[in-house]
């Protein structure tokens, strides 16, 4: 079976992915191919970082390979905080953090609408490709719900009542961002 390479440090994501996956391909972890170094991210676009993840572990390791970058986009402040959604708060990529200073920036504000950006840069024989998915929605006030991670307590998807943090692994990933490149990505390998 051919292999490919998930250019992520977080396994999590990596067993997501094969159980998302339904390829002929094996998918392997950086950790799998020993590849420990932390892997530039300096890109001014969600694309441009999942793009340059992907060059940085094809082109030093020669292999097969997909990476994804996540941000979440917010019109009133114009797509804030976008690519620097980790670290939004600052470099200890406190989630909490990262959300008070979210809806502090929101106070006052009535334009609450926003959405998560995925895309999923894919290597493979040389040729790049890429896959995008949205989840759209609005940023609420107050945090509500406790599943998910990151921004998931202050983002409401569009046609629901409830946060990210209010819905089991298995609803979010029927309509989430990530779940939507992934499921493109998954098309696109299974006929490739
Ligand atoms: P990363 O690209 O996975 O590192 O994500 C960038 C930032 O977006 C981090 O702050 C994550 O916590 C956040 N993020 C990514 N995906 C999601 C999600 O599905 N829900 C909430 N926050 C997310």
């Amino acid at each position: 079976m051919r292999t490919l390479v998930f250019a992520t440090g977080n396994p999590n994501k990596v067993a997501e992915a094969n159980q998302m996956l339904e390829v002929p391909f094996q998918i392997l972890s950086l950790q799998d191919i020993d590849c420990t170094e932390d892997i530039p991210e300096t890109s001014a676009t969600i694309e441009g970082n999942a793009l340059q993840k992907a060059r940085y572990v094809s082109q030093n390791y020669d292999v097969d390979c997909f990476a994804e970058d996540t941000g979440l986009v917010v019109d009133a402040l114009d797509g804030d905080p976008g690519v620097y959604s980790a670290r939004y708060a600052g470099p200890a990529r406190d989630a909490e953090a990262n959300m008070n200073l979210l809806l502090n920036n929101l106070k006052g504000e009535s334009d609450r609408s926003a959405r998560f950006v995925t895309v999923i840069a894919l290597i493979i024989d040389g040729k790049e490709y890429t896959f995008e998915g949205i989840a759209e929605g609005t940023i609420i006030h107050q945090k509500k719900g406790q599943q998910g991670f990151g921004y998931d307590p202050v983002f409401q998807p569009e046609g629901y009542k409830r946060t990210f943090a209010q819905m089991n692994a298995e609803e979010k990933n029927k309509i989430s961002h990530r779940a939507k490149a992934v499921q493109l990505l998954n098309t696109f390998l299974q006929s490739y």
